[in-house]
C-alpha cells in the first residue's frame, strides 16, 4: 500500500501546499504552514471503518425548535444588528479600525445591558480601569452597574468568570489576551486563536454571552487567523470614514439572524448616538443637486437606505487617467465605465473619474450600478438629474438592466422622504410604488435617452 503523502496546510486560509514554505503563496501570511498527514485512502488500519465508535442519535429535521431567547440592550440599532438582541451562550466578534469607536460602543452597550438588569463584566486589556472609568464618566455612564477589570492573562480572566457567572462578558481586545500554555507573544496568531477558543467554549459551557473586540489589519481583516471568525457565532464590523461622524455597525456573519444588517450611529462629544432614520441623515446636508449627483435607493440588511452618489469627470493630464472611488468597489466602477463605453458609445478615455458615496458609508449592492452609471453620465455630460428622482437597478454587461429585489420598499422609503419619481429596471416588482412616478427602463440606451434627451 502506498505511504500517505504528507501535505502542508495553511492555518490562515486552508490552502494545501506540497512542501513547507515560510509564507503561504495563497494568502500571503507568514509562518502559518503546518504539516498534516492525511488519512490513507482505501481500507487501512488508519481509516475509521474498522473500529466501532459510539452510535449517534439521529433526529428529524422537521422537529419543532423554539427560537433562541434574546436579551435586549435597549440600544435599538445594536439589537437590530444582532438579529433582534443578544443570544445567551453566544460568541460575538466586533472588528474595526483602531480609534473607530469600538471601546466606546461596547462600554455603552455594557451599560445598556446592565441597565436592563443583566450581570455584565467588562475586561479591558488595553486600558487601565481608571481610564475606562473616566471614559464612562465622560459618557454619562458613571452610575452603571458594570463590573470592571484590567487583565490580559486569560487563565485569571476565565477563573474570575467561572466564579462570577455573568450574563455578558466583553473582552477588549482579543489581541491583548494571552494563554500561558501557548508559547508565543500576545497578539500572535496562535495566542489569538487559543484565547478565542477558550472564551467561546466558556460561553457555550456556562451560557454566558461573550463579545470579543478585534482589531483590523491594514488589509481590512480581523488580525489573527480567519479561524476566529469561524469560531464565533456572529461577526460584526464597526466601520466609518475618518473625519465623518457616521459609524456603521454591520453584521457580516450571524448564525442567529440576517447578515448584512446594519446599525447606524453618530459619534458625538458624548459618545455614540443612535441614528433611527439614516436616510434623512445621509441626505440631510445635501446641497443643491449638481451634475454628477444622484440619489440611490438602496437596501442595507432589512432596511431601505437612501444615499447620494457623486461623480466627477475631468480632463486628465495623466497617460493613465485616474479612477478614484470612495465607498464603492473600484473593480465595479471599471466595469460600469466599460459597459457605458461599449453599449452607449459614451467613453471616458483621457478623463479622470472620481466616485464618492456621500456620508462615509460603503455600498456593496449591485443595485447601485444604475445610480453609478447615471451619476457618471450626468457628470460627463454636465446634465443634472432631476432632484426629486431616485435611481436603482443592476447593470449587466450587455447593457440591459436587471430587476432588483425589494423595489417596493425602496420606493416607499423614497416617497417618505419627499421624492416623487424613480428610475428602475423594467420588470421590478414595484407594487403601488408609494405613489411615485415610475420610469421602468429596459437598458442603458433608454437611460441615456431618458436623462439627456439623446438616444
Ligand atoms: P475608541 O472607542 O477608543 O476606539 P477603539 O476602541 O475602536 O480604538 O474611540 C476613540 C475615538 O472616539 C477617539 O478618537 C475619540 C472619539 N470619541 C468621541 O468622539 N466622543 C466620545 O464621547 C468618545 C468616548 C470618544
Ligand atoms: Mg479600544
Amino acid at each position: 500500500m502506498a505511504k500517505p503523502v504528507t501535505q502542508f496546510v495553511c492555518s490562515e486560509c486552508g490552502a494545501v501546499h506540497k512542501k513547507w514554505t515560510g509564507r503561504c503563496e495563497s494568502c500571503g501570511a507568514w509562518n502559518t504552514i503546518q504539516e498534516e498527514v492525511p488519512l490513507a485512502s482505501g481500507p487501512s488500519k488508519r481509516a475509521l471503518g474498522g473500529a466501532k465508535g459510539r452510535r449517534m442519535a439521529l433526529t428529524d429535521l422537521a422537529s419543532e425548535e423554539a427560537p433562541p431567547p434574546r436579551t435586549l440592550s435597549g440600544m435599538a440599532e445594536l439589537d437590530r444588528v444582532l438579529g433582534g438582541g443578544l443570544v445567551p451562550a453566544s460568541a460575538t466578534l466586533v472588528g474595526g479600525d483602531p480609534g473607530i469607536g469600538k471601546s466606546t460602543l461596547l462600554l455603552q452597550a455594557a451599560a445598556a445591558f446592565a441597565g436592563a438588569g443583566h450581570k455584565v463584566v467588562y475586561v479591558s486589556g488595553e486600558e487601565a480601569t481608571a481610564q475606562v472609568r473616566m471614559r464612562a464618566q465622560r459618557l454619562g455612564l458613571g452610575g452603571a452597574t458594570v463590573r470592571l477589570a484590567a487583565e490580559t492573562n486569560l487563565r485569571d480572566v476565565i477563573t474570575t468568570l467561572e466564579a462570577e457567572a455573568p450574563d455578558l462578558v466583553i473582552i477588549d481586545s482579543i489581541q491583548t489576551m494571552w494563554v500561558d500554555t501557548v508559547e508565543s507573544a500576545p497578539g500572535s496568531v496562535a495566542q489569538v486563536r487559543a484565547s478565542a477558543h477558550e472564551l467561546t467554549t466558556f460561553a457555550k459551557r456556562r451560557g454566558t454571552s461573550v463579545i470579543l473586540v478585534g482589531h483590523v489589519t491594514k488589509e481590512g481583516q480581523i488580525a489573527g487567523p480567519r479561524v476566529v471568525e469561524h469560531m464565533v457565532d456572529t461577526v460584526l464590523y464597526f466601520e466609518g470614514e475618518r473625519g465623518h461622524q457616521f459609524r456603521i455597525l454591520r453584521a457580516v456573519k450571524n448564525r442567529f439572524g440576517p447578515a448584512d444588517e446594519i446599525g447606524v450611529f453618530e459619534m458625538t462629544g458624548g459618545g455614540l448616538a443612535e441614528v433611527a432614520n439614516p436616510s434623512a441623515m445621509f441626505l440631510g446636508d445635501r446641497e443643491r443637486p449638481a451634475p454628477g449627483s444622484v440619489v440611490f435607493a438602496g437596501i442595507e440588511g432589512t432596511r431601505p437606505l437612501l444615499v447620494e452618489i457623486q461623480a466627477l469627470v475631468a480632463p486628465s493630464g495623466l497617460a493613465q487617467p485616474r479612477r478614484a472611488v470612495v465607498g464603492w468597489d473600484g473593480g465595479r466602477l471599471s466595469m460600469i465605465l466599460a459597459v457605458l463605453e461599449a453599449r452607449t458609445g459614451i467613453g471616458f478615455a483621457g478623463l479622470d473619474v472620481y466616485l464618492n458615496v456621500a456620508g462615509g458609508i460603503r455600498i456593496s449592492e449591485p443595485a447601485a450600478d444604475l445610480a453609478v452609471a447615471c451619476a457618471l453620465l450626468s457628470a460627463r455630460e454636465e446634465a443634472g438629474v432631476p432632484p426629486d428622482t431616485v435611481i436603482f437597478g443592476e447593470l449587466s454587461l450587455s447593457g440591459a438592466l436587471r430587476p432588483v429585489a425589494q423595489a417596493e420598499n425602496r420606493l416607499k422609503e423614497a416617497a417618505k422622504l419627499g421624492f416623487t419619481a424613480a428610475m428602475a429596471p423594467k420588470g421590478c416588482k414595484t407594487g403601488d410604488a408609494g405613489g411615485m412616478k415610475l420610469r421602468l427602463l429596459p437598458d442603458l440606451q433608454a437611460l441615456v435617452g431618458e436623462v439627456f434627451g439623446a438616444g
